[in-house]
């Protein structure tokens, strides 16, 4: 059985989800979570469909089995790719999932192009083929984020490599006229200092964070699971390799446990 005192499950192939968690943290501060960063086998982007769906598995069984009463998909990789199956196998655990921000880009765009930055197994699944042909009126440039989460996950987001591969990527946008750029990857919104400066000022950058976390909201309330008991929140982080980048990304202010899963 399911309380509301038992913590938020979060997973996500490494530190990318840290910034879904962040933007759930902000909205419900007194919610215990727990996150799973699976960077042992990151990056999720570059495998089988069927890979990921195995991952993702893998995952949210140790969350079920922390007693987690939710799961939110911090990674739209493994969204897009394997919450249908998720959803099927636990039919009882409400699930969050993310998915690349197109709607908004595709409503508000001026020059009617929209960029979206995002892995191959995001643009490659059928949920996002799916999305984006309800938008057949816009021009979307689709653009594979190859080798920026392997960078993210070895800390080197401010290198040297990271700027070419920004550059290279994101410029035949800028030369098409868009005037949106939708992050597709729970790591990109890190990378937004340095797309600013690749991109003009008009090019409005959307990811999904702040979306995510009001939908885990609207299910906690209406699967009666919101914490209301006054506690100091407990926020559990556990990752399956080196801890020193998620540390770096959380200001060092969390404690961080290795542990193999
Ligand atoms: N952070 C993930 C996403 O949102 C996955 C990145 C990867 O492992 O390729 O897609």
């Amino acid at each position: 059985m399911k309380n509301s005192e038992m913590p938020i499950g979060l997973f996500d192939s490494g530190i990318g989800g840290t910034s879904i968690w962040k933007e759930i943290h902000a909205l419900l501060p007194n919610e215990d979570t727990i996150y799973l960063a699976d960077s042992k086998n990151a990056p999720y982007g570059q495998k089988t469909k069927e890979e990921i769906i195995d991952l993702s598995v893998k995952n949210t069984e140790y969350l079920l089995n922390l007693n987690c009463k939710m799961i939110v998909v911090a990674c739209n990789t493994a969204t897009t790719n394997a919450i249908k199956h998720l959803r099927q196998k636990y039919p009882e655990v409400p699930f969050i999932g993310i998915e690349p921000a197109i709607k908004p880009a595709a409503v508000s765009t001026k020059t009617q192009k929209i960029g979206i930055l995002a892995t191959k197994g995001t643009l490659n699944s059928e949920l996002f083929h799916k999305t984006v042909s309800t938008y057949s009126n816009i021009k979307i440039i689709e653009q594979v984020g190859y080798n920026l989460v392997a960078l993210i996950e070895s800390g080197k987001i401010n290198s040297p490599e990271m700027k070419e591969l920004l550059i290279a990527y994101l410029k035949p946008m800028v030369d098409a006229d868009i005037d949106y750029l939708v992050l597709g990857c729970s790591h990109y919104p890190y990378l937004v200092p340095q797309i600013k400066e690749i991109l003009p000022p008009h090019v409005k950058i959307i990811d999904s964070g702040e979306a995510v976390a009001r939908q885990t909201k609207i299910i906690l309330e209406k699967n009666n699971l919101v914490n209301s008991s006054r506690h100091h929140a407990q926020n559990t982080f556990y990752i399956n390799s080196n801890p020193f980048v998620l540390n770096d990304i959380l200001d060092n202010k969390y404690t961080i446990e290795q542990k193999d899963f």
